[in-house]
């Protein structure tokens, strides 16, 4: 029994560094689908809303006080918490939803989360109080949107 050829276009003629690498490649992938595929959903959640929270916290603030001093710093973080929010959005998509991205509530949650997430850089250019509704408004309607699915 011979070991198995998985890239079979790569021993052929590129040489033994660009196997190497796709090796490599498929051990990585193989590792996090492996990580993945044993996550316990509660992480997902658990990261979800906290990031959630948090990021609307910070983007409150930033509306309340837009300061250019301290702007790098809060579209860093403001961009983190989004990121793992959307992340661990995907994850419960996986886990609680066979990956059925078409639904009506994901999409609406999608476009409120991509609303949310501009906020933090528009609280500098716009009113006080258009951050504020946005939040308030975007928010509302995702959470809406999670517990009821309209559709
Ligand atoms: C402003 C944006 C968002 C807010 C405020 C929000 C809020 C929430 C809340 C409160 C939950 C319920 C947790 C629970 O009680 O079980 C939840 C669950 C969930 N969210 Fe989001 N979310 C947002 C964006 C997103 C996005 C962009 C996605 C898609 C990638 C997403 C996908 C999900 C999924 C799949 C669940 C689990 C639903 C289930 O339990 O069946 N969310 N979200």
């Amino acid at each position: 029994m011979g070991r198995v050829n998985f890239f079979p276009a790569a021993r052929e003629n590129r040489g033994i560094a660009s196997e190497s690498i796709l090796r490599l490649t498929f051990a990585l992938s193989s590792l996090g689908r492996f990580y993945a595929d044993h996550m316990d959903p509660r992480i997902y959640y658990f990261l979800h809303v906290f990031s959630i929270i948090l990021l609307t916290g910070f983007t409150f603030a930033i509306a309340a006080s837009p300061q250019k001093g301290k702007k790098k710093f809060m579209a860093i973080i403001t961009g983190i918490l989004s990121l793992v929010a959307l992340v661990a959005g995907a994850g419960l998509m996986s886990k609680m939803h066979n990956n059925n991205w078409g639904q009506g509530w994901v999409i609406i949650k999608i476009l409120a989360w991509l609303f949310v997430s501009g906020l933090g850089g528009m609280a500098y250019k716009k009113s006080k109080s258009f951050v504020q509704t946005g939040l308030i408004v975007a928010v509302g309607v995702a959470v809406y949107m999670v517990y009821f699915r309209p559709f």
